[in-house]
């Protein structure tokens, strides 16, 4: 597999994955076909073929994530989910919702907006990095409980710093407190594992933009069965109320959002079988092993340290070095305009964070250019990048 079977522009060395994706020009063609198929007969399509397809395309993401279809809808991004629950949780003034300091920025702002709104309390608990051991972890996410949490929120791979948490011991936890349980499993779907049965949670939200490989826009929330019925759409449409009720109310309420082309859905058996062809799972540890390896060249590069112990039990095909920088606007600029490299310097609290992505079109040489450009911006000695 190489760069050359993406549409990614191959002047660039592209490292970061993890943001948005990237499209494989086999999954495109197959997204334009839907595309073309709906412009060509757009009554047909959206109230009649369309909603077929997207039954199907439904069936073969339930069958990847070990889940039953009944209990998930397609949603554009895992960002619309979080906002379906943030308008349907009915918490009490006072009432907390446990998570970790780690969580994705606009995750958090959806629930800072949620708690100003109810008077409840958003508790981004402190988790001590590097992290030494899934137990310490979980001995960390509970320091935040209290008789007023009500549900806990967490992301099983945290985005500016890339780790991997270990939701199904503290979503196990979860439950024996009578909690509600959210995961946030934004880079998990095609990244690692997902077994919704096994984890079981409350409400589970996943992109398959990112790597999955899908077009953009293409996402989904999974709701467990006995919070199906009281889940409100946040758009109100057709299919509530709806004249000819389909039998599932989490469908109709929360699938057809008015007219938009649903297409990016529709590429999900393509990009099923494109993932199964590849033998996802073995690049994937590929791809976590080769970042593994050039991990600890990078820490002593930018006299840093890991945030993480280097082991699959924590590393993906993302890994993230805290850096010191006066400027990580002008680094990451620095990076794309003079060394042509896309990576983020990513923001997170009062810490920079520099994230690589390795993904099956990355190789060594990418991780040697993107060392290079380090090397020679260090030896300028701005504060762009401060290494002491
Ligand atoms: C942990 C995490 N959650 C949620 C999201 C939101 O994804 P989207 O912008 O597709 O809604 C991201 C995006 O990178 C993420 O990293």
């Amino acid at each position: 597999m190489n760069i050359n079977q993406f549409i990614l522009n191959k002047q660039i060395t592209f490292l970061n994955h993890g943001s948005f994706g990237a499209c494989p020009t086999e999954i495109f063609q197959d997204y334009q076909k839907w595309q073309l198929a709906l412009e060509t007969d757009p009554v047909q399509f959206i109230t009649k073929t369309g909603p077929k397809f997207l039954a199907d395309s439904k069936k073969r993401l339930a069958g990847f994530i070990n889940a039953n279809p009944d209990d998930l809808v397609f949603v554009p991004n895992p960002t619309h989910a979080v906002n379906i629950l943030r308008d349907n949780l009915k918490l009490n003034p006072g009432d907390e919702i446990l998570s970790t300091n780690l969580e994705y920025g606009a995750m958090d702002r959806t629930w800072d907006v949620y708690c100003s709104e109810h008077k409840t309390k958003y508790i981004r608990q402190e988790i001590s990095l590097p992290l030494i051991s899934k137990e310490k972890f979980i001995e960390d996410f509970w320091k935040g409980y209290s008789e007023k949490t009500k549900v806990i929120f967490i992301s099983e791979i945290t985005s500016t710093t890339a780790l991997k948490l270990p939701v199904y011991e503290i979503v196990k936890e979860a439950k024996k407190r009578n909690l509600i349980t959210i995961v946030d499993g934004a880079h998990s779907v095609g990244h690692i594992p997902v077994d919704l049965e096994k984890l079981d949670p409350d409400y589970y939200t996943g992109a398959c933009h990112k790597w999955m490989l899908t077009p953009k826009g293409s996402s989904f929330l999974w709701v467990k069965k006995n919070k199906q019925k009281d889940l409100s759409p946040l758009i109100v449409s057709w299919g509530y109320n709806a004249e000819y009720p389909s039998g599932n109310q989490l469908h109709d309420y929360h699938q057809f959002n008015g007219t938009r082309d649903f297409s990016a859905y529709l590429t999900l058996p393509k990009a099923i079988d494109f993932l199964i062809d590849h033998q996802y799972e073995a690049k994937a540890k590929s791809c976590s092993d080769l970042l593994i390896k050039n991990a600890p060249k990078f820490c002593e590069l930018l006299k840093t340290e890991c945030l993480a112990p280097l082991r699959d039990e924590f590393i993906g095909m993302i890994v993230s070095f805290p850096i010191q920088t006066k400027n990580p606007l002008k680094l990451k600029e620095l990076l794309f305009d003079q060394y042509a490299i896309e990576i983020p310097v990513m923001v997170h609290g009062d810490q920079v964070y520099l994230r690589i992505s390795c993904f099956w079109y990355n190789n060594q040489n990418d991780l040697d250019v993107l060392y290079a450009a380090l090397t020679d911006i260090i030896e300028q000695k701005t504060d762009v990048l401060i290494v002491t």
